[in-house]
């Protein structure tokens, strides 16, 4: 049993049959000493009564936006939870924390509160296979929220299939999980610089035309705001992108590759980690033209010539002795992902090298989630499954802060 004192947990309770497990939930979480503060919807009070937890959690179960106007109950419980879950989560809930609704206590609450949030969804298999719900549990999935299950099992009225509520002993490890995490997390960095590579450069053929690629810059700006979260400080090197700057994190922008390599080149004596998420490109012209190529002339020959590679140049001269910085590449491939992987990490000689495949749908370019396998020069193997970029982020982080903690 884990020792959860000063951990403060925020039940939600919605309103499903299920919803008398959300009880033993509360047990375990309070049995190991956390303060759980339990939130009942409408619904869930027609499941389980307000008295069932106030007795187990020894707190005031609060139901009403109404009740305690000056304490704000919504603004302060959102504030003061360390882990946020919603057990069991129906379809509508889902729906409206996707919307972004806050029609009563528990999504006011919800959306007030800046903790990990898990939900874990119950309902008959229809619902859950709706694709109005799948697709609300993708929009909560990238945007970080943990959807834990629903598991397959018996389900209510004699039926079977998809749709079952996680168990309580599940439901509870998730939340150490991320309890554990969080404290961990803290300040690891601080005290580090970080120098984060990100999106995609582009490559000027005439003054309006470039060759670029489809890389969005999403994971790079994670881990730049993921590792100043955590303490670090950051120096983003972006190659073009529309995404904002994370906050603490110093950002300078380039354009193309030999740009990217001076950048890099300038600022990486100093630093403790190279993060290189930046999708760089292989060639550039040999020569932009200096006014804009008409179509009158006639398709243009273009003569390619190569890009410097500047993580494989990282490595080489860390090989040399000539560099302490820990080196975390990136490896976006289609097919044979791991094989071309550990290739790429003993090509480039990096510490740590992230491989993506950008053939699926849900992963790689663009979206706000990747399913990554982080892979070490030490041997080591890290899968991590479908989740938003930032946390996904913070998975490469914890590899990257064990590794500095070794020296
Ligand atoms: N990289 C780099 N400079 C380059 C090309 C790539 O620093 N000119 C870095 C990327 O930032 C990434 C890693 O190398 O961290 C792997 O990039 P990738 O495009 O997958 O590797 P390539 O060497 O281009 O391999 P290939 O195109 O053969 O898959």
């Amino acid at each position: 049993m884990s020792d959860l004192r000063g951990a403060r947990i925020l039940l939600g309770v919605s309103g499903g049959i299920a919803a008398y497990k959300a009880a033993l939930l509360a047990r375990l979480l309070v049995g190991a000493g956390a303060t759980v503060d339990p939130v009942l919807t409408r619904g869930a009070r027609h499941f389980v009564g307000a008295a069932t937890f106030e007795g187990i959690t020894g707190r005031h179960v609060r139901d009403e936006v109404w009740q305690d106007i000056p304490d704000e109950t919504h603004v302060a419980l959102g504030r003061a939870a360390d882990v946020a879950v919603v057990y069991p989560a129906t379809a509508n809930v889902l729906a409206k924390l996707a919307g972004g609704h806050a029609d009563d206590l528990l999504t006011t609450t919800l959306l007030a509160a800046t903790c990990p949030l898990v939900v874990a969804p119950a309902m008959h298999t229809e619902m859950w296979e709706h694709a109005a719900t799948r697709r609300n549990a993708a929009v909560l999935r990238e945007r970080g929220v943990d959807v834990l299950g629903p598991a397959v099992g018996p389900l209510m009225g004699g039926d079977a299939g998809a749709g079952r509520l996680v168990e309580p002993d599940e439901a509870y490890a998730r939340i150490v999980a991320h309890l554990q995490a969080t404290r961990s997390r803290r300040d690891d960095l601080a005290g580090r610089r970080v120098l984060v590579t990100a999106g995609g450069t582009r490559e000027p053929i005439d003054p309006v035309r470039f060759l670029g690629n489809r890389s969005s810059g999403k994971m790079g700006f994670a881990v730049a705001a993921a590792a100043a979260a955590r303490g670090a400080k950051v120096d983003l090197v972006a190659a073009p992108s529309s995404l904002a700057t994370p906050p603490g994190v110093e950002r300078h922008d380039v354009t193309t590759a030999l740009e990217m390599r001076d950048a890099v080149l300038a600022r990486v004596d100093a630093v403790d980690v190279v993060v290189k998420a930046a999708a760089v490109a292989d060639f550039r012209p040999a020569q932009a033209a200096a006014s804009k190529l008409k179509k009158a002339a006639g398709a243009p020959r273009l003569e390619l010539v190569p890009n410097p590679d500047i993580l494989a140049e990282l490595g080489a001269r860390k090989a040399g002795g000539g560099l302490r910085a820990l080196l975390v590449g990136f490896a976006a491939e289609t097919d044979d992902v791991e094989a071309y992987g550990r290739d790429k990490l003993a090509r480039k000689n990096a510490d740590l090298l992230v491989v993506n495949d950008v053939g699926a749908a849900d992963a790689g370019f663009g979206v706000d989630t990747n399913r990554v396998v982080i892979l070490g020069r030490d041997g080591s193997r890290v899968e991590v499954a479908l989740a938003a970029k930032t946390m996904v982020a913070d998975r490469i982080l914890d590899e990257v802060a064990a590794r500095l903690r070794q020296g």
